[in-house]
């Protein structure tokens, strides 16, 4: 695929700036809206200038390219294979972002051996792109691959929604993040609620259910109220904020994607995209080998 040749100066690595900003979103339930949020947090953020890219990391069930209208003729299993180059799967969205499509219904992962693991590595060493910005869409729950992808993140979203399943395992989800994975904080995005209110509310429950004795810190990342122009979007395959900009998830998104902008960014210095998807690999247990 075609590349856009964006000229950013290369800046020091010690500048906070020049670091990528890696964000996991993520929940403990399915169907809350992960994919929507970080598309369009993505998308969002892409328009504002920074050069973004989304990993589509629901290893199990892709469908970041569906819900953009975009067609993948190749995934990561593919430059695996030596069939092509990282850079030929990466989908070109809408406002130049950068969109990395998921090996569906192949192997997950974790299944890997070194070898391939060394190749993956080496694919993102080999990436002349320079990110500003990395997005994933994780799957649900607390599997090996969704924990690593947010262990090896800087930002962890946990999206919920006002239902008590949702509730229950998006607190199961932290507890077992932070206990066993040491991820010492969590923002928490209420989804698909009807008011402002409603969202405190949700997030309230939350750290109660949490109760005194975890260690995580956990900061309110908003809402994003439950709207009809949302679900219309999805229909005509587009992200909302295209669709439909002036609706309220949209409205919504957009001021998520203004903050989301502001976390810290202790990350990885531009060009190194690889050394984040080292540490998911290492943190794996898996001994990779960087091919060269
Ligand atoms: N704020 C919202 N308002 C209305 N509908 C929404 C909202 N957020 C998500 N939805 C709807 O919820 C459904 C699930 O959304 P999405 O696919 O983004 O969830 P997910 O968490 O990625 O699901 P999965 O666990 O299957 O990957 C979609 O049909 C979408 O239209
Ligand atoms: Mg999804």
């Amino acid at each position: 695929m075609y590349l856009p040749d964006v000229k950013l100066a290369r800046m020091p690595a010690d500048n906070p700036v020049s670091r990528i900003q890696t964000i996991a979103v993520t929940s403990g339930k399915g169907g809350v809206g992960k994919t929507n949020i970080a598309t369009n947090l993505a998308l969002a953020l892409s328009r504002s200038g920074r050069t973004t890219m989304l990993l589509d990391a629901d290893l199990s069930m892709a469908n970041v390219d569906v819900l953009l209208g975009l067609h993948a003729n190749a995934n990561l299993m593919d430059v695996l294979a030596c069939k092509c180059d990282l850079e030929e799967i990466i989908i070109e969205g809408p406002d130049g972002l950068l969109i990395i499509p998921a090996a569906s219904g192949n192997k997950v992962l974790t299944e890997l051996g070194a070898l391939e693991c060394g190749g993956i590595v080496h694919a993102f060493s080999e990436l002349k792109q320079h990110i500003d910005t990395l997005v994933i869409d994780t799957a649900t729950g607390v599997s090996e691959i969704v924990t690593s992808f947010c262990r090896a993140s800087n930002h962890v979203l946990v999206i919920a929604k006002n239902e008590p399943a949702s509730i229950r395992d998006c607190v199961a989800q932290i507890k077992l993040l932070n206990n066993r994975n040491a991820i010492a904080h969590f923002h928490v995005l209420a989804n698909m609620v009807h008011t402002a209110r409603d969202g405190l509310d949700l997030y309230s429950k939350i750290l109660e259910l949490l109760g005194d004795d975890h260690i995580a810190a956990i900061s309110y990342a908003g809402f994003v109220p439950y709207d009809n122009s949302l679900h219309k979007a999805v229909k005509s395959h587009k992200a909302v904020i295209d669709a439909y900009p002036e609706s309220k998830s949209a409205l919504a998104i957009n001021a998520l994607a203004r903050r989301a902008a502001r976390w810290p960014r202790p990350g990885f210095p531009h060009g190194q995209l690889e050394f984040f998807v080292e540490r998911i690999l290492q943190q794996n247990n898996v001994e990779t080998e960087v091919l060269s």
